[in-house]
C-alpha cells in the first residue's frame, strides 16, 4: 500500500495543515519567502504531521488545537533539514535544489532560523508548559547529534553506540516526541503518552538506519536527494560499521578521507553492498521496528493504531 493511502481518513486535517504550512512560511522578505516556500513546495512525506496527528486520536482530537502541533514540528523538521543541506553539502532535496544551493549557506542559515522561529509561534497556541519543555530539549539534542557527527567525521574507530546514540539525537527523538506532543496536546493519560513517545522513538531509529542503507542502495532520481553520499564525506553509518568487521573491507574504507573522490569510491560501495552489511543493517532495523510494534501492543485499539502499525511497517521496506 502507498504511504498515502494508510492515512486518507486523516485527509482534511492535512489538508488543513498543509495551507497552515504555507500561511506560516509566508514572510514580508522576498529572499525568505521564497526560500522557504521552495522547500515546502518540493513535498516531503510530512510523516511528523501524521505521527502527531495519530497520537492525538487516542485522545480528546480537537483539530484546531492539534494542527498547531502537527505545523511546529514539520517546521523544526524543515528547519533542520535546511541547515543539514548546508553541513553535508547537499545540492538536491526532495527532488528540488537545496536552499544552500539555490541561494548559498548564508541564506540557508537564516532561512533555517526563519522557520525555526515560525515554528516556535505556532507553538504558543499549546498552553501546557511541559510541552515546550519536550520541545526545547529535543531540539537541544537535535544540535548536540548533528555537531557529534561532525565531529566523528573520518572516524573510523567509532563503535555501534556512538552510532546508535547519534541517530536518537539527530532523528529519533523528534519523531518521539512528535507522537508525545500529539498526545500531550489531546489529554491522553500519561501512561499512554510514554507509550507512543517509545513507539515514536523506535520507528525513528528504524528510519534513520533505513535513511543510511538508502544512501548506499538507492539512488538520486529514487530518493530526491543525494545518494553515495554519506561515506564520501565520512559519515560513518550502519552500513559502513558493519561492513568494518571485515578486515579487507575495513583497511579500504580507512583510506576514505576529504580527498576521496566519488569515482575512487564507486567500487568500495559496491562491495559494502555486496557484503552482508546491507541485510545485517535491515535486520537491528527490523528490531526496532520489532520493540515499536510491543509499544504498540499495549495500547487501546483503534483505527489509529492500525495505522501506526502499517507506517512502521512501510519504514522497514521504504524505497524514499
Ligand atoms: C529526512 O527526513 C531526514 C532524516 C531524518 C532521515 P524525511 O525522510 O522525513 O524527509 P522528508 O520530509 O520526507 O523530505
Ligand atoms: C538526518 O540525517 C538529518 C537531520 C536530522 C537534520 P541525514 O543527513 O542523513 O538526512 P538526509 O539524508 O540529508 O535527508
Ligand atoms: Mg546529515
Ligand atoms: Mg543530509
Ligand atoms: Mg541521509
Amino acid at each position: 500500500m502507498k504511504l498515502k493511502m494508510m492515512y486518507s481518513f486523516l485527509n482534511a486535517d492535512l489538508v488543513a495543515i498543509e495551507k497552515e504550512l504555507e500561511t506560516s512560511i509566508y514572510a514580508e522578505h522576498p529572499i525568505l519567502r521564497h526560500a522557504g516556500l521552495h522547500l515546502l513546495q518540493a513535498g516531503g512525506k510530512r510523516i511528523r504531521p501524521v505521527f502527531v496527528l495519530l497520537s492525538a486520536k487516542f485522545g480528546n482530537y480537537d483539530i484546531h488545537t492539534i494542527k498547531n502541533v502537527a505545523v511546529a514540528l514539520e517546521l523544526i523538521h524543515m528547519a533542520s533539514l535546511v541547515h543539514d543541506d548546508v553541513i553535508d553539502d547537499a545540492d538536491l532535496r526532495r527532488g528540488k535544489p537545496t536552499i544552500k544551493a539555490k541561494w548559498d549557506n548564508k541564506v540557508a542559515m537564516y532561512t533555517g532560523d526563519y522557520i525555526f522561529a515560525r515554528s516556535l509561534e505556532f507553538m504558543t497556541k499549546i498552553d501546557k508548559i511541559e510541552a515546550h519543555q519536550i520541545l526545547s530539549k529535543t531540539i537541544v539534542e537535535v544540535c548536540i547529534g548533528e555537531i557529534e557527527q561532525i565531529k566523528d567525521k573520518y572516524n573510523f574507530e567509532q563503535n555501534l553506540r556512538c552510532y546508535l546514540r547519534r541517530i536518537k539525537r539527530k532523528t529519533a527523538l523528534l519523531i518521539a516526541v512528535s507522537c508525545q506532543l500529539g498526545a500531550i496536546a489531546s489529554d491522553v493519560p500519561r501512561e499512554m503518552q510514554l507509550k507512543l513517545f517509545y513507539f515514536g522513538y523506535y520507528v525513528g531509529m528504524a528510519f534513520q538506519i533505513t535513511d543510511d542503507i538508502l544512501d548506499f542502495t538507492s539512488n538520486e532520481e529514487e530518493l530526491g536527494k543525494p545518494a553515495g553520499s554519506d561515506l564520501l564525506q565520512g559519515n560513518i553509518t550502519l552500513p559502513v560499521l558493519f561492513a568494518m568487521r571485515n578486515e579487507n573491507l575495513k583497511e579500504q574504507i580507512m583510506k576514505v578521507n576529504d580527498q576521496t573522490t566519488p569515482e575512487d569510491i564507486k567500487e568500495l560501495i559496491k562491495q559494502i553492498n555486496d557484503s552482508g552489511a546491507i541485510e545485517e543493517s535491515f535486520e537491528l532495523s527490523n528490531q526496532y521496528l520489532d520493540k515499536a510494534f510491543n509499544m504498540l501492543s499495549e495500547l487501546p485499539s483503534n483505527k489509529a493504531k492500525n495505522t501506526l502499525h502499517n507506517i512502521a511497517k512501510f519504514i522497514g521496506k521504504r524505497k524514499f
